[in-house]
């Protein structure tokens, strides 16, 4: 059974020659600006394996970017969503009312780390529209009409999400963009300023981020602060939780709702069901929560949750959409959270954690191309550099990496502004001996990239992940 295989690699060469085909076909009728690299083409896929159309098969480190936490087909999931295809496909919210929406909506309520007592939940289909959403209600609570965002931010390709979005690569070209989105420094301490000490960093980055009141707009115009807990596409960089305090302690101070982007952090990969919980650990809460990706094993869904009096503040008709809370997502997403829950996906995040990233300190101390080992709970990136000394980012090692462990069966995908991170996002039902190959595989990569020239070089600073 392919949900308990190893990888095996069939063809001499990737793409084998059905995928070649398909590729081909795809790069006649596909516009490259859909970018991928990669020389899969998927057949099947269970639990944390893909077998391609040639026979390949690969332990899969990024699980569609985030969203198979819970694995490929997992055959609860087939089930519920075969019996809901039995009674109806579609049936469009705001004409009729399904009571999948509802009784997800009711699950949500309970259980995202958002301020207030009594929360409202809306769907929708992606993660750039719910943060879009996000705003829109933030925007409709506060009467504000700016917003604040964070170097090195992914918030999806929208017109708004493009522009909250920090990394321009995945805009370019695609300007003029809305105003009234404003950028503060996120704090990614393992790049912070040389000179700055350990116990003045936090104050470093609060008072970049109180500049923005100077310099770009009075606070009492900011509608809200959009944050991820741990930054994805920016590198795999956890949100300090003193940092999260005080940017809390100024929201408060100026009215301004804070907006926790769990698109990619959410539905158990850091260890928890929301990255936000280590935050109410804190004594902190967002007051909106944008999330999706795993929420429905693969089916396009994704949800805003906030308090009442936030998410009834938006005049009705403003909010909405064809799709949006689709009953076979809204069937998946019920069964996802009871299986994760009953499975207890977050303490495995936790277990696979820590024997990646043991593993990946181990490479620290052995490689002189590790910078850096950061993340929470399963949600981890390994930063990759020319020098340890002078942190030069090594993205072109990083390119030949992804492309030398598929050859080998390990499915793996860079981050960061500068391209030279690791992600990892393996669904949290991988087997301890698929984790183990995948690290195997990894590790020979490494040594035989180490080995290479850099006269194969390929991958330019500042590209587009995917
Ligand atoms: C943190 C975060 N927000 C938003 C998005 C956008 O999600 P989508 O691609 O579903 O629009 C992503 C996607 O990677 C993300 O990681």
């Amino acid at each position: 059974m392919l949900r308990n295989a190893l990888p095996e690699m069939i063809t001499k060469k990737l793409p084998g020659p059905k995928a070649a085909a398909i590729i081909s076909r795809r790069a006649d009728a596909v516009p490259t600006a859909v970018k991928c690299t990669y020389p899969i083409v998927i057949a099947r896929g269970e639990g944390a394996m893909i077998e391609d159309v040639d026979g390949n098969r690969f332990v899969d480190w990024v699980g569609g970017v985030g969203v198979l936490n819970i694995g490929y087909s997992h055959p609860e999931v087939v089930e519920v969503v075969k019996a809901q295809t039995e009674k109806y496909f579609h049936g469009m919210f705001n004409i009729v009312t399904h009571e999948g929406y509802v009784a997800l909506a009711e699950k949500l309520n309970g259980c995202t780390p958002v301020a207030g007592e009594k929360k409202k939940t809306y769907f929708a289909n992606s993660g750039a529209e719910a943060v879009e959403n996000a705003v829109k209600f933030a925007k409709a609570y506060t009467k504000r009409p700016n917003v604040i965002a964070f170097s090195g931010a992914f918030h999806g390709r929208t017109l708004l999400a493009m522009t909250l979005t920090s990394k321009k690569a995945y805009a370019a070209g695609m300007g003029p963009f809305p105003d009234g989105v404003y950028r503060a420094e996120f704090p990614y301490l393992y790049r912070k300023p040389v000179g700055i000490s350990a116990e003045d960093t936090i104050s470093y980055y609060i008072s970049k981020l109180e500049e923005v009141f100077e310099q770009c707009s009075p606070a009492n115009y900011v509608a809200a602060m959009v944050v991820e807990p741990v930054q994805g596409e920016g590198g795999f960089i956890p949100a300090p939780v003193e940092w999260i305090k005080a940017v809390r302690g100024i929201c408060d101070k100026y009215g301004i709702l804070l907006i926790a982007d769990e698109v990619q952090t959410g539905f158990c990969r850091t260890g928890r069901l929301f990255a936000s919980e280590y935050w109410s650990d804190a004594g902190v809460m967002p007051d909106i929560m944008a999330t999706a990706k795993s929420i429905a094993a693969g089916i396009p869904l994704s949800a805003v949750v906030a308090r009442e009096e936030i998410m009834e503040s938006a005049p009705a008709g403003t909010i909405g959409g064809t799709y949006c809370g689709n009953p076979l997502a809204c069937a998946a997403g019920l069964k996802v959270m009871e299986i994760m829950e009953r499975d207890h996906l977050a303490d495995r995040a936790l277990e696979i954690g820590k024997t990646v990233s043991a593993r990946y300190l181990s490479w620290k101390e052995k490689y002189s191309v590790v910078g850096d080992i950061r993340g929470l709970g399963a949600m981890l990136g390994i930063e990759f550099v020319k020098d340890k000394t002078t942190k030069e980012p090594y993205p072109e090692f990083v390119s030949r990496l992804v492309t030398e462990a598929a050859a080998h069966g390990l499915v793996i995908e860079n981050a960061g502004i500068y391209g030279n991170v690791i992600r990892f996002l393996a669904p949290l039902v991988i087997t301890d001996a698929q984790l183990e190959a995948g690290l195997d595989i990894f590790e020979a990569a490494i040594e035989s990239c180490l080995c290479m020239s850099d006269t194969k070089d390929r991958r330019k600073f500042g590209a587009a992940s995917h």
